[in-house]
């Protein structure tokens, strides 16, 4: 069953709601020490006392986005800068290309001008632990968006919002068991993987992985990363075809990805949608063109509208409001009939 994800201001309005559902069903997300951490305590520590940044003066927010590297970065990116503009929040945003070094040179020119809270969505999981630290000694408190960090310390952070990547897996793994319960003869799957290291890349394949391994029959022959990316999906899917003969299914982590294969798939005249099935993650227009077309035979939503989410946040840390360290939106699934449907209303 499709559930249509809250878009824009809704999902503001629906935040608390959707952060108490995170906090009562995810208890084994938050570990018992880091719900403790209250984010009250570390805009406490904050040269600016919480009352100044969150009354006459206006909130200055670094963002450091990963890049413009997909379509759901685009939107995400557009969200961020409209929300802020609304929230009438002062946004310092800088965009690192996909690279790790240039976000932590971001979040220290933001250390460096004393912004009242930083903000970012990871490149990669790891390696974060220094920069933080820096922030946190700087009593500059830190949310994570979209993409989480594998730091051990969780007091590094206030929150993380975004949505749940592993679940995403496992609803692009139960289409598929579905669609092939009757199967007899192995089913060749070829997966085009996320950035390397970044938390989608790797809950993704998880989540799938976990739920394909009922059925012995669902066999993955290739695995290689598109770094989110149409060209490079394109280019990995030309060499997935020129390797494997049989290729039954493409799960790609994103609809760039899943695009660019498309047009692989199409110049060496086979189908898609029908020759190969495939499955991709986001929702973005464009994917759910392909979708409505028949050439994506299932999507699994990634909502990227995280701006009003982000800002109300914000405001909320700095007069002094706790945050939950979990903050988990909401995002639903397409089949094509279901995309054909949507699409008219799709707003990104
Ligand atoms: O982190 C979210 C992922 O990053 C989106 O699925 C992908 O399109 C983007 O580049």
């Amino acid at each position: 069953m499709m559930k249509t994800a809250k878009l824009g201001v809704l999902l503001v309005l629906s935040a608390m709601v959707l952060v108490s559902a995170a906090c009562g069903k995810n208890n084994n997300n938050n570990n018992a020490d880091a719900s403790k951490e209250p984010a009250a305590s570390v805009a406490a520590s904050s040269d600016a006392p919480a009352s100044e940044a969150a009354g006459d003066k206006k909130i200055v927010m670094g963002f450091a986005q990963v890049g413009a590297e997909s379509g759901w970065r685009s939107a995400n990116t557009q969200s961020i800068q409209d929300s802020a503009k609304e929230a009438g929040i002062d946004l310092k945003f800088s965009d690192a290309q996909q690279k790790q070094e240039n976000q932590i040179k971001a979040i220290r020119s933001y250390i460096q001008q004393k912004v009242d809270v930083i903000a970012f969505s990871p490149v990669v999981e790891s390696g974060w632990d220094t920069v933080l630290k820096e922030a946190k000694d700087a009593g500059i408190p830190v949310i994570l968006t979209d993409r989480a960090v594998d730091s051990k310390d969780t007091s590094l952070y206030v929150t993380f919002m975004g949505s749940d990547f592993v679940e995403e897996g496992r609803r692009a793994g139960d289409w598929l068991v579905d669609q092939y319960k009757d199967a007899t003869e192995d089913v060749n799957i070829v997966e085009l993987q996320g950035t390397t290291g970044s938390a989608p890349a790797n809950d993704r394949k998880a989540g799938f992985g976990e739920k394909i391994a009922a059925n012995p029959h669902l066999k993955i022959i290739a695995s290689q990363t598109g770094d989110f990316t149409r060209a490079k999906g394109k280019e990995v899917m030309q060499a997935f075809l020129k390797a494997n003969k049989d290729i039954d299914v493409l799960y790609a982590h994103n609809d760039d990805m899943a695009l660019g294969a498309i047009q692989a798939i199409e110049a060496a005249g086979l189908k898609p949608g029908v020759d190969i099935k495939i499955i991709s993650i986001d929702g973005v227009k464009d994917g759910m063109t392909a979708a409505a077309d028949g050439k994506i035979n299932y999507i699994v939503e990634c909502n990227p509208l995280l701006g009003p989410l982000l800002m109300q946040s914000a405001k909320d840390l700095l007069a002094g409001k706790d945050l939950p360290k979990r903050i988990v939106t909401e995002d639903g699934t397409f089949t094509s009939e279901q995309a054909k449907e949507a699409l008219p209303n799709r707003k990104y």
